[in-house]
Formats: structure tokens, sequence, C-alpha cells
């Protein structure tokens, strides 16, 4: 006789670190900055040999990207504008790694809702937009302490690595080679934000999710069944961060700003609203979706003008923020975690049959859509 497997989302997880910073905060520090670069380079920039910085402002912020606060690991650093950049205290080989830790952390928060316990769980993966070393793995790591027998591995796919991270996640139970399948996403994007930018220094903010992708017939009574994920990929440069362990060979630009987060913002609205919304569609008419009969779209959280277009095309109407929540406001853009954390904290009032889509979008170009169904 042989078993189908059916993958579900058993529970899910969020940590959110402490502290946060208000647009306010963050705007007077880099105008701060901007006026001290200006007043140092004054002479350069009168004979125009040096190109004046313009100040931020909050008012651009959010109505540009709809964010008015960002958690971060490392407020004060951040801050400060002679360093603009988060820093702590280098961590040794035998303490846990900070991207472990908040990993950990969500991870837990994940299993103790699911009432699940280590020994039951088959896999770990890490799906983030960074690591914070190439090896060992950091999923390896999050496994060990969190006494997981079994396997991990890393996965970037920028900011589509959750819902990847999900679908690999249910090909394992599917394939029956994984009961129960971890997918945490710890997102310190704080360190690969470029805090002098001003087309970009409000973008980002840290925090760290985690999914619980099981087979149906582990999962506790309230979970939310697969209906069909779909990933997508589309090679562009529109998004880019070029920081690798390779620049050691060019040490001349090692330190450039290319090594942090970079995009042309537009651009990346203008291509990627469409591709995200012929993929819903199409994918919705593959299960006999209605799509306009979705009860709720957790969309990935870059900026709340892309998030009110695609749903507008894949509802059919401009969607409530009961359709479509945001978290964008008080998380910012935390890369592949946006569209996990909008689901965590806005799913607890849909009711059994309702249907929903869990949809990410970000650098690569990459997309992914998950399809659920609340039992
Ligand atoms: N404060 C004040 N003004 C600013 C500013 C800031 N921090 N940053 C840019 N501006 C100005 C620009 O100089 C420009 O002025 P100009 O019209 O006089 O030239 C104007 O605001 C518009 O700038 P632009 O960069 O074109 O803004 P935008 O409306 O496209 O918004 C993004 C910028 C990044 C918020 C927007 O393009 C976006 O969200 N794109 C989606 C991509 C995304 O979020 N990706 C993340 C990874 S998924």
């Amino acid at each position: 006789m042989s078993m189908t497997y059916k993958p579900v989302i058993s529970a899910t997880g969020l940590f959110t670190p402490q502290e946060s910073i208000t647009n306010e905060e963050l705007v007077a520090s880099f105008n701060e900055f901007v006026s001290r670069h200006n007043a140092r380079f004054a002479d350069e920039i009168a004979a125009g040999e040096v190109e004046a910085l313009q100040p931020s402002s909050t008012e651009f912020i959010e109505k540009a990207s709809g964010i008015k606060a960002r958690h971060v690991m490392a407020k004060e650093p951040v801050l400060d504008p002679d360093v603009m950049s988060p820093k702590w205290p280098e961590r040794s080989n035998d303490e846990l790694s900070l991207m472990a830790e908040i990993g950990v952390a969500a991870a837990k928060r994940a299993m103790e809702s699911a009432g699940r316990d280590a020994k039951d769980i088959d896999a770990v993966l890490c799906a983030a937009s960074n690591m914070e070393r190439p090896y060992p793995a950091m999923a390896i790591e999050i496994q060990q302490a969190l006494g997981i027998d079994g396997f991990g591995f890393d996965m970037n796919v920028a900011c589509s690595s959750a819902t990847f991270g999900i679908q690999t996640a249910a090909d394992y139970i599917r394939a029956g080679n994984a009961r129960s399948v971890l997918v945490v996403s710890p997102e310190i994007t704080s360190g690969h934000l470029n805090w002098r930018d001003r087309d970009s220094h409000f973008i980002f903010g840290d925090v760290a999710t985690a999914v619980l992708v099981e087979d149906a017939s582990l999962a506790p009574e309230r979970h939310w069944e697969i209906l069909g994920t779909r990933l997508k990929t589309v090679f562009s440069n529109n998004i880019r961060n070029n920081f690798g362990f390779l620049n050691r060979a060019h040490p001349e630009t090692a330190d450039a700003a290319d090594k942090l987060f970079v995009q042309e913002g537009r651009k990346v609205f203008k291509e990627v609203v469409p591709m995200v919304a012929t993929m819903i569609l199409e994918e919705a008419e593959r299960l006999s979706i209605d799509s306009q009969g979705l009860r709720r779209l957790w969309l990935h959280q870059a900026n709340s003008g892309m998030n009110r277009l695609i749903a507008q095309r894949v509802l059919g109407h401009e969607a409530s923020d009961d359709e479509s929540p945001t978290v964008l406001d008080t998380y910012g853009n935390t890369s592949s975690a946006g569209s996990i954390i909008a689901f965590h904290k806005h799913n607890g009032d849909l009711k059994a049959g309702d249907t929903g889509l869990i949809c990410s979008f970000g650098a690569g170009y990459s997309a992914g859509t998950v399809f659920v169904r609340k039992v």
C-alpha cells in the first residue's frame, strides 16, 4: 500500500528585537551625518569637486514606503552619525551565533505553539537573504541548539527565501523524506543595509520567523493545509549585493557601497508588480482557486504601494487592511520574513475553509506563492 503525504503548516513563530527606530530618529541621525559631511567637504563642494549630500525626510519615507519604524538588533551604533552600522561584540566559536540565537527563539515559539517536541522534527532549513558565515551552516547550528536529530542546510533566495523554504519542506513531506521540517528565517538585514544611502536607508528591519511544515497526520488540530506552492526566478541586477568571500581578491574595492544592498527602486517596482500579479493569477487558476474569493493575502512586506497594486489585480478590487494586512509600519522590510510575520500576526481570526495566500518577491528576481486553507 502506498502512503500519501500531505504537507501542512502546523505553526509559526516570531522573534521581534526589543529595540526599534522611528522615522524621526532615523532621519535626525541621517541628516546630522549629511550636514557633517557637507561641512567637512565645504570647499570641495564649492569647487564642484564633491557633490553635496541631500537630507532625508520622514514624509518621503512614509509616503514612498508605508514604513514608520523598524526593529534592529543594535540601535545605538546605527543611529550614531559617526558609525551608522550595527555593531555587537564578536562571539567565540563556543557561543551560539547571533543569527542562530534569534532563529532558535522563533523556532521555539513555533514548536511550542504546535506542541512539538524536538525529537519529532526531521530537518531544519535556514532560509534567509544573508548568512552570518559560509559554514558550518546556520541551520545545523540551530538544529543542534534545539536538539533535533536529522539534517539541516542553509538556503538563500533573498526576499523569497522563506517561501522557497516552505516549498522545499513541503516537497520533503510529499516525497516521504521527512514528516516535520522547520523553516527558520533569521533576517538581520541591518547588517546589509547602507545606512548612509538616502535612497534606501529607511527600508530594512531585523526579525526572525519560523514555519513548521509537517505531514497532516502529525499536525495539531488547528493547522493550515498547503493547497499548492509555486516558485519563479528571473535574473535581474536591479536589486544586488556584491558582498562575498571573493572580494578579498580586490582589496581596493572591498569596502565599496556595492558590497551592501543596492537597488533601482523604481524599476523594481515597475517590473515586479506585474510579474507577481500574473504569477498569482496563473497559480490560482492551476489550483482551481477563485482568486477573487481569497479571504486574505499575506504579501511580502517591502512597499505598501506595491502591495496595493498586486492585491488589486488579484482580488479585482482595492484591498482592505483586513484582506491584505501590512506590518510595514512597525517592522519595515524584513526581507524573507515579511510575509511570514503578516501571516503569523493575522491568521487567528480566519475560519475553517478560508483560503489565503502567502506570497514573497524580491531580489533575483525571485517570487514564491503558497496557497493555504484553514482546517
Ligand atoms: N528623503 C527624501 N527624498 C528622497 C529620499 C529620502 N530618503 N530618497 C529619495 N528621495 C527623492 C529622490 O531624490 C527623488 O527626487 P526627485 O524626484 O527630485 O529626483 C524622489 O524622492 C523620488 O525618488 P525615487 O527613488 O524615485 O522614489 P520612489 O517613489 O521610487 O520610492 C522606493 C523609492 C525604494 C521606496 C520605491 O521605489 C520602492 O519601494 N520600490 C520597491 C522596491 C523595494 O522595496 N525593494 C526592496 C527589496 S524587495
